[in-house]
């Protein structure tokens, strides 16, 4: 949560970083704020609202000079007012600070701070940092940031200026994703790529507790006992188109539209002719990986869904016991892994707090960890032993759809792996497997094509106030994720149950009111009861809106809507059933006129607990 953007070089600095912080609103956007220095003097423009809305209330054509740092806020501590937008300032007015993260001891250190006459003007834990710079500074920006960390607990993303030290930015992290940008007679810090991506593709990846000092040709990194380390700059392949809206009105549905190329980018290389290919990628030696007795995958929110949909295949085709673990509870019990238990952590930014967290407790606890994921060089992907990355490109909208197909994808790869190495699948079974897989970027462009029916739909329904979401096997997963989607961009109260569930409790809240939204391509194991539960809800004056498979008359018999989807693999259904659910979810929020990319409260990726 937060972004951060700062850049030194020969330009102004100003319109830079109003650029580059538009590409990290998805962080946050409560309030926004720049700071630079111009003939000795630090100027600070700040003020509450997205981005567009505070360009109107200050002017950012008054922030002279070639250095500077910003921040876009998603509030933790203190309320979402102006005095607590970044940046902030030491007593002097002459030390400005960007953060992102979580000052864990801020209270004690305030009241050392406050009983040693520091003046205070925000409520934020953010503040204490700059008034503790303050204390140890003696013309020397880079110690006195080094030793003020020393007795910060938390995380932070940090960008220091000092109006005495016109040249340099001071950075800093520790469990908050901080990037350096080496440009062209210019050097940027940056919350993720896509704020400096028109600048440079050259990276810098910050690790824990590390400083970094910045001059407008130059970096160099340092530990928190100022010893200084070699960093390596990487070359990343994002292009800035990837990152910007292409002609789309949101992210949200670009992103989805770009589902068929993400699998096909993803699936790519890993298959050689019906051939699962991701040996090296895992980095195990084949007898340690059929060793594993057990998977626990460790996940939040959206990459829990895709978790439980890789619990069904990994079970269902690889014979390996799986479970499926929210990350934020996982960390706090006392979880029983050894050296033959495999934890998969799977997360399309990298920095989500609490999934490191659990990766770091199974780590600690001697299991071997990998992850899924979708930004190279991310926190998540330095801690584990192996990534199998995602190749969805940038995901900006807040709401995930593209990170969420290519998960399922890599989830699959991997059970087929599984599945070889275990010898639980005839080689004809994996051939089909492949086939299964190489069809789906296909047969998602169809269902893309119905987006006119989910719009439809959409016009139907968008002034209901609940909505229920049911679905069995590989497609319960997917009723959770249609339901979080429509919840978090439309506000819509939505509830995902497994179909049969319903009947325990949910039924009693069907009227001639409720949508209900069944998840049933058809599968061998429980079509026929979904088609049970579909007439219970019928019964009771329901609304019925089925997800089917091309072809599947018993459904359109009974249900008032259908849309349908491909006939694929079961386990590959789930990646095309999505579809309709994020499109409906999508056009709802639309027409409800709800800020799609940029839903209220939410933020791209939770870097705090
Ligand atoms: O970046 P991650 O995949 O670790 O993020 C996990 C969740 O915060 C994320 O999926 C969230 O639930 C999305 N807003 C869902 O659309």
């Amino acid at each position: 949560m937060c972004g951060i953007i700062g850049y030194i070089g020969k330009e102004k600095a100003a319109p830079i970083l109003v650029k580059g912080l538009k590409n990290l609103e998805y962080r946050g956007y409560d309030s926004a704020g720049f700071s630079t220095i111009d003939n000795g003097t630090l100027l600070i423009a700040k003020d509450t609202g997205k981005l567009n809305e505070i360009e109107l209330k200050i002017n950012i054509n008054e922030l002279h000079g070639c250095v500077g740092i910003s921040h876009c806020r998603w509030a933790t501590h203190g309320n979402v007012t102006q005095e607590n937008a970044h940046p902030h300032t030491d007593c002097t007015g002459r030390i400005s600070i960007v953060h992102n993260g979580i000052i864990e001891n801020f209270s004690e250190l305030k009241e050392m701070l406050i009983a040693k006459n520091h003046k205070f003007s925000s409520s934020t834990d953010t503040e204490v940092i700059s008034h503790l710079i303050e204390e140890y500074y003696t013309g020397n920006l880079p110690e006195a940031v080094r030793k003020a960390l020393k007795e910060v607990e938390g995380s932070y993303a940090l960008g220091v200026l000092s109006a005495d030290e016109p040249d340099i930015i001071v950075a800093a992290r520790n469990e908050s994703p901080l990037i350096i940008g080496k440009g062209k007679n210019a050097m940027f810090i940056a919350s993720d790529v896509p704020a400096i991506l028109e600048h440079t593709n050259e990276i810098i990846y910050l690790d824990d507790k590390e400083i970094a000092v910045l001059t407008k040709s130059n970096f160099r990194v340092f530990d928190l006992d100022g010893r200084e380390k070699k960093k390596e700059i990487k070359k990343i392949s994002w292009s800035m188109e990837d990152a910007e809206k292409g002609g789309y009105e949101h992210f949200m549905l670009k992103e989805i539209y770009e589902q068929p190329r993400a699998i096909e980018d993803t699936i790519n290389g890993r298959l050689k002719n019906g051939t699962i290919n991701i040996k090296e990628e895992l980095g195990m030696d084949e007898n340690s990986l059929k060793k594993i007795s057990k998977i626990i995958i460790v996940a939040c929110g959206t990459s829990w869904h895709s978790a439980l949909v890789g619990e069904f295949m990994l079970e269902e085709l690889a014979k390996i016991p799986v479970e499926v673990e929210y990350a934020s509870e996982f960390r706090y019990r006392n979880p029983i892994v050894d050296a033959d238990t495999l934890v998969i952590g799977i997360s399309q930014s990298g920095e989500t707090a609490d999934t490191i967290a659990a990766m770091k407790e199974a780590k600690r606890r001697g299991a071997h960890v990998i992850s899924i994921c979708n930004v190279m060089g991310s926190s998540i992907t330095r801690i584990s032993d192996a990534v199998l990355y995602t190749r969805a490109g940038p995901e900006i909208g807040v709401a995930s759809t593209k990170a969420f197909t290519t998960q399922l994808a890599v989830l699959y790869l991997l059970t087929m792996h599984f599945a070889k190495l275990k010898n639980t699948l005839t080689e004809k079974q994996l051939q089909s497997m492949a086939q299964g897989i190489r069809k789906i970027p296909l047969q998602m462009q169809a269902v893309l094509e119905k987006d006119a029916e989910t719009e439809e739909l959409a016009h139907l329904y968008h002034k209901s106030t609940n909505a229920l979401y049911l679905g069995r096997g590989a497609n319960f997963p997917i009723a959770l994720e249609g339901a979080l989607k429509m919840k978090e961009v439309s506000y819509i109260h939505a509830e995902g149950y497994p179909a049969a569930e319903m009947k325990h409790g949910p039924i009693a809240l069907i009227d001639k009111n409720m949508p209900v939204v069944f998840v049933a391509p058809y599968d061998t194991y429980t079509y026929k009861k979904i088609l049970g539960n579909i007439e219970e809800v019928k019964a009771r004056g329901g609304i019925v809106i089925a997800i089917a498979t091309e072809g599947d008359r018993e459904v359109a018999k009974k249900a008032g809507h259908v849309i349908y989807i491909p006939d694929s693999l079961y386990t590959l259904s789930s990646m095309l059933s999505v579809i309709p659910l994020q499109l409906l979810a999508y056009h709802t929020a639309k027409k409800l006129g709800k800020d799609v990319d940029k839903p209220r409260s939410l933020a791209k990726s939770v870097t705090v607990e």
